[in-house]
């Protein structure tokens, strides 16, 4: 006897050969004295026909006990489907009900809102929807990995809890266990020698400064992991806890630094469409039509690498009125980043040599003094998906650049180091891994895409 996924039963032949399968009843349809069970147990988003006669011994009674969203373990025979839709089926012999669900389970109701299935994040993966994310997030996870190995960077595991801002932008989550009530005061300061580490510590943002410091010695290396951001974005494309890839590479600049990124989406993409095949079928007929055709676009073409001042001078030449106007200096808003995809390039851009007032102090500074070796990738409907950069590498400018970001340079006096011993040009950037699923899938919201968001006032799993 073969027990077996409905991933693999589907792809046999029915030659009545006898199998024991597991799964949850998706729909159940009676017709003319014999049932249908659609089962599903998540190996595919496809279901396995599960076809029961009057003869079965007590009949009635045990398709009675039989929901939507129980549980079976089956025993039977796979023959050629007579219906359409499928190609084998199997006939019931032995039907173990394992357990039950009463018929008004919520899972009942076919269509539910992506709102409300947030509201039941414990079941939604019983969802086509949310089984199609899961497996295509999976799949992608493993594609990054191969994608990195594959090249021989080594996978760094860099560190949640950190004493440092890595963006310099405030927007950490504090990691304390000093009681709020019970803060202990020193001349009205916090008193953090008395706190868990002996000094603040948060959750990284990212994981590029300790990244750098391991590139610095073993070349080419990538980090994937959770990051965390206290950022009070309520949006689409926002998570207060995301997951973030970031490979890093000394003796490269921001050329090999696109070079890789480049390379690096479209082998997703490509992994995505070979593996995932009929969740992106999914994706296509019922999230967003035409995805399929649009990334084999992606894969085919190259993206448009445009200069930060040149994109601001064609979004202004495009006479649009956007409701952040565009002026040279801006950080540009979603809104400009879609518009030079969607209308000006219709493609992924990435956009290079940002104004340094409005990136990270990190950055490579160009020799015009006004811009950074800043790169970041933009794609249609979403915009920004990678950021990145060439890294200053000399010891004087980093210094000085800290500094005009109101840093504290003995904060980072470990990261200056390495601009103090060999020295190298280096680069990296670092991948919203949520965004790429989000473009991958076509789900609108990032958070249907994590099976447990976090965001600015919602926390509820
Ligand atoms: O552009 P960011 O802030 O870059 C960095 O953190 C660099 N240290 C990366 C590096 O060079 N190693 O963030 C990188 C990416 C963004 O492009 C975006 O895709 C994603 O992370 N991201 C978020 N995704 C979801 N929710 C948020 N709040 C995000 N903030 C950034
Ligand atoms: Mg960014």
């Amino acid at each position: 006897m073969n027990t077996a996924s409905v991933k693999t039963i589907l792809t046999m032949t029915g030659s009545n050969q006898t199998l024991t399968v597991d799964g949850w009843v998706r729909t159940k349809r009676e017709s003319k004295g014999v049932s249908f069970l659609e089962l599903n147990d998540g190996s595919t988003i496809k279901n396995l026909q599960v076809v029961v006669e009057a003869a079965y011994p007590g009949y009635e009674d045990v398709l009675a006990r039989i929901n939507t969203g129980c549980s079976l373990s089956v025993q039977g025979r796979l023959v050629p489907s007579e219906g359409a839709g499928q190609t084998v089926e199997v006939k019931a012999e032995n039907i173990t009900i394992i357990g039950e669900t009463p018929q008004d389970f919520v899972l009942q109701k076919k269509r539910h809102s992506f709102e409300f299935l947030r509201e039941i994040a414990h079941l939604r993966a019983r969802t086509n929807s949310f089984g199609a994310v899961a497996r295509v997030r999976s799949a992608m996870s493993y594609a990054i990995h191969s994608f990195f190995q594959e090249r021989g960077f080594l996978y760094i595991h860099t560190p949640i809890i950190t004493g440092s801002d890595c963006e310099g932008a405030g927007e950490m989550f504090q990691v304390t266990t000093i009681p709020l009530e019970t803060v202990p005061l020193v001349n009205g300061q916090v008193d953090y020698s008395r706190d868990f580490f002996g000094k603040k510590a948060s959750l990284t943002v990212s994981g590029q400064l300790e990244g750098e410091t391991y590139a610095l010695a073993l070349k080419n290396i990538y980090t994937f992991g959770p990051t965390f951001r206290a950022e009070n974005s309520n949006t689409s494309r926002h998570l207060a806890e995301f997951w973030m890839v970031e490979p890093e590479m000394a003796f490269c600049n921001i050329t090999g630094n696109m070079d890789t990124a480049e390379e690096f989406l479209k082998y997703i993409f490509k992994y995505v469409l070979d593996t995932c095949a009929d969740d992106m079928d999914f994706f296509d007929s019922r999230i967003s039509k035409g995805i399929i055709e649009n990334l084999q676009n992606i894969i085919n073409s190259n993206f448009e690498r445009v200069a930060y001042t040149e994109a601001v001078d064609q979004l202004l030449k495009a006479g649009h009125s956007f409701e952040f106007p565009v002026k040279w200096g801006i950080d540009l808003q979603s809104e400009h980043e879609k518009f030079l995809t969607e209308k000006i390039y219709n493609k992924p851009v990435i956009l290079t040599d940002y104004p340094r007032e409005i990136k990270a102090f990190y950055m490579k500074q160009n020799d015009d003094g006004k811009t950074v070796r800043a790169m970041d990738v933009l794609v249609p409907r979403l915009g920004e998906i990678i950021g990145g950069s060439e890294r200053e590498d000399s010891y004087d400018k980093l210094v000085q650049r800290i500094r005009e970001n109101d840093l504290n340079p003995d904060d980072y006096w470990w990261y200056l180091d390495l601009r103090r011993f060999g020295s190298v040009p280096h680069a990296g950037f670092g991948l919203g891994f949520e965004r790429l699923i989000q473009f991958v899938t076509g789900m609108q919201n990032i958070r249907d895409v994590i099976p447990y968001p976090r965001a600015v006032n919602s926390l509820d799993f």
